[in-house]
């Protein structure tokens, strides 16, 4: 028995993570194990209604979980940053989810935009620090509103964080097992000394510790340039907060869209949480229209996260089918099944 938080949150968060749960019911009976959900209505929705965003109970109730599950944060008639800073970071800081890994993995039959390359050619992972960078929410603003006003907005690297960060992406190389390859990704020709630290740290965990995974760098902007031209060259890429933000965007375009793209922001000694990357989608709410398999994908690396591997790759290999011989696309409203219906499908090929 597992006892599992779920919130469903904004748009279409809601109608994905409803089938994530039916594949999680399926998959759990099969299996033979029982997973308890506690849903929180955390969201755009409550804010709006009541003010209030994540209660200081809620975070300690969360902390008593196997795990998290969250469907999407961002509601169009809330100010950006309220709710992104106040719920989804607020989370990822206070729990202390220092990783977020996002795998980029093209399913067989799923189509990418990147021509002449295919699931061989597609498969790596993105370990993004989560709990630092640009994201710490260090700076302010000096004389606001004035002819003379100045933002700052600070990059903060702790040895500790970049350590633990690179420790976990050489970790994860060594358990996957591929090419046993990790690439940092960073910026050192700018970023002297963010990236200074950053580049010690990596060689020195590395050389030290895991000396037969092979150590790989690439500047950010070389790094999306490969993702398109040489997706093959990478294994595991390691990198800050704000990068890692942007190059998944991409790894989830090369996959085939935000419609399978899922991802994980993971502390590995403590409560980790787990959510489709693509957010609420607002103007495809209600209309049972959207991908589920993000949400599910996403649902496979909670099982895998709470040790329940033979269930987790049950769920990939069902979504892989699904992909390969059943979804016309994987975008929203082009897919030849509803919402529900990929659910149900997914469910009928585990
Ligand atoms: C993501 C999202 C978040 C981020 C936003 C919603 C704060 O883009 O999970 O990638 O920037 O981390
Ligand atoms: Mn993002």
């Amino acid at each position: 028995m597992y006892k599992i938080a779920v919130l469903p949150g904004d748009g279409t968060g809601p109608e994905v993570v409803r089938e994530g749960l039916k594949v999680l019911d399926a998959v759990s009976e099969a299996n033979g194990f029982k997973l308890e959900y506690t849903h929180y209505d955390l969201g755009g929705e409550r804010y709006l209604r009541t003010g209030e965003i994540l209660p200081d109970s809620v975070v300690e109730e969360l902390r008593t979980f196997d795990a998290i599950y969250l469907g999407a944060i961002g509601h169009p008639d809330v100010k950006p940053g309220i709710l992104e800073k106040g719920l989804l970071l607020r989370l990822r800081f206070e729990l202390d989810q220092y990783i977020n890994l996002r795998p980029v993995k093209l399913y067989p039959g799923v189509e990418t935009p990147i021509k002449g390359k295919g699931p061989k050619e597609i498969d790596f992972v993105v370990v993004r620090e989560n709990t630092e960078g640009q994201y710490a929410g260090a700076g302010g603003f000096l004389r606001k509103g004035t002819a003379d006003e100045i933002a700052v907005q600070e990059s903060i690297s702790t040895r500790k964080g970049v350590e633990r960060c690179v420790r976990y992406a050489f970790q994860y190389a060594q358990k996957r097992n591929k090419d046993k390859k990790v690439t940092l990704c960073g910026k050192t020709n700018v970023l002297t000394y963010v990236f200074d630290l950053w580049e010690r740290a990596f060689h020195e965990v590395g050389q030290k510790e895991f000396p037969e995974i092979t150590r790989d760098y690439a500047h950010v902007d070389a790094t999306v340039m490969w993702m398109v031209k040489n997706p093959e060259w990478f294994d595991v890429i390691v990198t800050e907060n704000m990068f890692g933000d942007i190059i998944t965007d991409l790894g989830a375009m090369i996959q085939g869209g935000m419609g399978i793209a899922a991802g994980g922001n993971i502390n590995p000694e403590g409560v980790s949480m787990f959510e489709p990357i693509g957010g609420s989608a607002p103007k495809y709410t209600g209309l049972s229209v959207v991908n589920p398999l993000a949400a599910i994908g996403a649902a496979a690396m909670l099982l895998e996260n709470i040790q329940e591997t033979d269930a987790a790759a049950q769920v990939e290999n069902s979504v892989m089918k699904i992909c390969q011989f059943h979804l016309k696309s994987l975008a929203a409203g082009k897919m030849g099944y509803n919402t529900q219906e990929v659910g149900d499908l997914v469910v009928k090929n585990l």
